[in-house]
């Protein structure tokens, strides 16, 4: 049976059929574990009222074996048709035409939304003093910026080409090494920053978060990067007049009645339960995730600031054998849940990799479809083995007693302390 997307609102069948795809590598190991521990969670969640009906579909290296394509039309459209599906991590082909297959679902999709939730659990090593602080959640934007794979290479026709345009009909002339400089093209859009912020908005209030920040360079790349600031406020004030208060109508308080006055506003706003949007700097909100991370909760950035930005909240919990995520179309109700490391060939087939990722990512997806429920169990479930300190080798060899344990051990004992609960 299909989810149905119908305005804002999804409508999920009890017995839901969901696509997956097993992904390359250590994807064989991990997606068997991660949808066994699934099973089991639902089961003693709903006690045989709601199940999944898992749907391979193939792609990456094993779609190329099978069917001699890396990314057969079947996967898309079971994407498309199922709405909501899984995918391991995929060999990105080389000389095949497809820059990645994770790209290439992204666009054919329009998931506009990477969606990277970043939480610590106890027992896990980290580089901070006070990991329990950070509990974030990331909305990076996911079809612009420089990552669109607007480029001239230095040197070729193109670029010279670009050149003349730059210099002779727009009259730039701050190219410092112009005969030997490739360039790139950076566009944002208002139509992509708002539907993205327009995500994080709706997800901190249906989540009850207290804020949403916009991470960005404004201050050097004013109309890019500051554009995204200003339509995000804007956009925050105009669609979410009664739920949001930003910071721009803060300085305006402020500059009418003063700086009480504002804080009063401000306070008397995060009362009334509703939203703050404020915004920072990507450099400094860098240092401040290390130095107050407590100070945020829901992120809105764009896709190459979102690409630092997941990676080193990531490891300050962990590292990427831990690091779930999704990729959502939130109109259409389209979302890919996914692993976020690769393929890992230097310890696939020895039963080691580590299926947190994926597994989180089901948690993900399990929430996304409203089966709390479930996803609680399994959170619930690697809370306590990781605080007993067992987990795989990438993680409990940095515990002080850990207990390193195979792919499929780890999935057994999830599998014990669910049933257990
Ligand atoms: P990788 O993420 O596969 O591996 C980097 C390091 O992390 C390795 O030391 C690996 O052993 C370790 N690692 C990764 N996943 C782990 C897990 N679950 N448990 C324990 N340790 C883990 O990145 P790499 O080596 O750069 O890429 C390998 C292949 O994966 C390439 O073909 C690449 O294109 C592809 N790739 C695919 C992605 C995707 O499908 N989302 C993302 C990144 C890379």
């Amino acid at each position: 049976m299909k989810i149905k997307k119908d305005k804002n609102k999804l409508f999920v069948p009890d017995t839901v059929t969901i696509p997956y795809i097993e992904g390359d590598g250590v994807g064989a190991e991990i997606t068997p574990v991660t949808q066994r521990i699934v099973n089991e969670a639902i089961i003693r969640a709903y006690n045989g009222k709601r199940a999944i009906e898992w749907k391979e579909v193939y792609a990456g290296e094993k779609a190329f074996k099978i069917t001699g394509s890396w990314l057969p039309d079947e996967t898309i459209d079971a994407f498309r048709e199922y709405v909501a599906g899984i995918k391991g991590p995929l060999t990105t082909p080389v000389g095949e035409g497809i820059r990645s297959l994770n790209v290439a679902l992204r666009q054919i999709l329009d998931l506009y939304v990477c969606l990277r939730p970043v939480r610590w659990f106890k027992g896990v090593a980290s580089p901070l003093k006070e990991p329990q602080k950070v509990n974030m959640v990331i909305f990076r934007e996911n079809t612009e910026d420089i990552y669109a794979g607007i480029e001239w290479r230095q040197g070729t026709p193109e670029a010279k080409k670009f050149l003349r345009f730059l210099t002779e009909e727009m009259g730039v002339s701050k190219i410092r090494f112009p005969e030997t400089s490739s360039f790139g093209v950076k566009p944002v859009s208002r139509e992509g920053s708002e539907r993205l912020i327009r995500s994080a908005i709706e997800y901190a209030l249906a989540n009850r978060l207290p804020d949403v920040t916009l991470v960005h360079k404004g201050n050097i790349m004013k109309f890019t990067e500051g554009g995204f600031k200003l339509w995000g406020y804007a956009l925050a004030e105009r669609e979410f007049p009664d739920t949001a208060f930003t910071m721009t109508q803060y300085e305006k308080i402020k500059k009418e009645k003063g700086e009480d006055e504002a804080t009063k506003a401000l306070a008397e706003a995060r009362a009334a339960g509703k939203v703050t949007v404020n915004d920072v700097i990507a450099d400094a909100f860098l240092q401040n995730t290390l130095l107050a991370p407590e100070k945020y909760s829901v992120i809105a950035t764009l896709n190459l600031n979102g690409d630092y930005i997941s990676d080193q909240l990531a490891a300050m919990v962990g590292g990427i054998g831990i690091a779930p995520g999704a990729n959502i179309n939130y109109v259409s109700g389209h979302a890919v849940f996914e692993a976020t490391h690769g393929t890992a060939p230097d310890i696939a087939g020895k039963n080691i990799a580590n299926p947190s990722s994926l597994l989180l990512s089901s948690v993900m997806m399990l929430e996304y479809i409203g089966w709390n429920e479930a996803a609680n169990l399994i959170t619930a479930a690697m809370e306590q083995a990781f605080v007993s300190g067992q987990a795989t080798g990438d993680l409990a060899r940095f515990m002080p007693d850990g207990k390193s344990l195979g792919t499929a051990q780890f999935g057994e004992l999830v599998i014990n302390l669910i049933k257990s609960l």
